[in-house]
C-alpha cells in the first residue's frame, strides 16, 4: 500500500524510538524519509538500513543547535526543494524530582532540546511546505501536555508549550494550506520508559515492577502504547486522507485518565 506515494519527510530524532518507528511505517508506505539524530550509534544502524533502501537519508544534527540545524537544511535542500512533512520528533525526558531538588541547568537543557528544537525545524521547513503548496506539521507533544505529570516539572511544561505552538501554528499557516497537529502519546513501551521507570523507582523508593503496573493502568485500556501506534497515526496526518485535520491535539494513548 502507497498511501504516502513519494511524499517528503523531515523527521528530527530519527534514528531510534518513535522516531525510527515512524521513519519504518513512512517508508513502507512510500514516503521519501529525511532523518536527523545526535547518537552515532543509532546513526550508524539507521545508516546499515539504508543501504537496502534508497529512499532513506540519514544525517548527524543536534536539533537544539541552530547553526546546525541551518547546515541540515542546506544539505536537505540539495537534494529536494519542498517537503510534505515535518515531524517535530526531538524531545527529552528531562530530570525526575520535585522542584526544589531541580536545577535551572536542568530546566533550561528540558525547554533547549523539546521546545527551542522544534522551533528551529518548524522555521526552516515552512519555506519548503510553501513551495510543495501546502502540507503538515505533527508535533510530538505528551500525555504530559495535557495534564500535569508529578516529579516532571520541565517535562510537562515543555510539553504544553508544544500544544500552544500547534494551536498557533495551525492558526497562522491555514491559509497556505499548511496543516499543524500534535500527537500526545502516552506510556509507550521501549528504552525510555525504562529509564523513566528506574529513575522514578531510584526517586521514591518503590520497586520498579509497581512503578511499571502503575504506569500501566494509568489507561483506561491497561495498556502499552507501542511506538508504531505513534508512527501509523503520523502516516494518517501526513496523508491527503487527512486533508482538512488541523489544530488538533491527538492523544493515543489508550486513553490516559491519569498520569502521576
Ligand atoms: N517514550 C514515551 O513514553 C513518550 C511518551 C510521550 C511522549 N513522547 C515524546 O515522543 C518523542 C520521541 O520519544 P522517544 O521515546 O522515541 O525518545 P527517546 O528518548 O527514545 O529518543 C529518541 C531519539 O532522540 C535522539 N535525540 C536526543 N536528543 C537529541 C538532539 N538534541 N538532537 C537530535 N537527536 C536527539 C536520541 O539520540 C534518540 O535517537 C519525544 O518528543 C518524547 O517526549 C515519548
Amino acid at each position: 500500500m502507497s498511501l504516502l506515494k513519494n511524499k517528503k519527510v523531515i523527521i528530527s530524532a530519527g534514528a531510534s524510538g518513535i522516531g525510527w518507528a515512524t521513519a519504518k511505517v513512512c517508508l513502507e508506505k512510500g514516503a521519501i524519509v529525511f532523518i536527523c539524530d545526535i547518537n552515532k550509534k543509532y546513526l550508524s544502524k539507521a545508516k546499515k538500513h539504508k543501504q537496502n533502501n534508497k529512499k532513506l537519508f540519514v544525517y548527524e544534527c543536534d536539533a537544539s543547535n541552530e547553526k546546525e540545524v541551518k547546515d541540515l537544511f542546506l544539505k536537505i535542500n540539495k537534494k529536494t526543494k519542498k517537503i510534505d512533512c515535518l515531524i517535530n520528533n526531538v524531545g527529552i525526558a528531562g530530570p525526575t524530582g520535585t522542584i526544589e531538588k531541580l536545577s535551572s541547568n536542568d530546566w533550561e537543557r528540558t525547554l533547549k532540546v523539546n521546545v527551542i528544537s522544534h522551533f528551529h525545524f518548524t522555521k526552516f521547513s515552512i519555506p519548503m511546505l510553501k513551495k510543495n503548496k501546502g502540507g503538515s506539521i505533527i508535533n510530538l507533544s505528551s500525555g504530559a501536555g495535557i495534564m500535569g505529570f508529578p516529579l516532571r516539572s520541565p517535562y510537562a511544561a515543555s510539553k504544553w508549550a508544544i500544544v500552544g505552538m500547534t494551536k498557533t501554528l495551525a492558526m497562522e499557516l491555514g491559509k497556505f494550506k499548511i496543516r499543524v497537529n500534535a500527537i500526545c502519546p502516552g506510556t509507550i513501551k521501549g528504552d525510555r520508559m525504562v529509564r523513566v521507570i528506574r529513575d522514578k523507582s531510584k526517586f521514591l523508593k518503590i520497586s520498579k515492577k509497581k512503578i511499571e503496573k502503575e504506569f500501566i493502568s494509568m489507561a483506561s485500556m491497561n495498556c502499552w502504547i507501542y511506538e508504531e501506534d505513534i508512527g501509523k497515526t503520523c502516516g494518517f496526518l501526513m496523508s491527503d486522507d487527512a486533508a482538512r485535520l488541523s489544530g488538533q491535539i491527538i492523544a493515543v494513548d489508550g486513553n490516559a485518565i491519569r498520569l502521576d
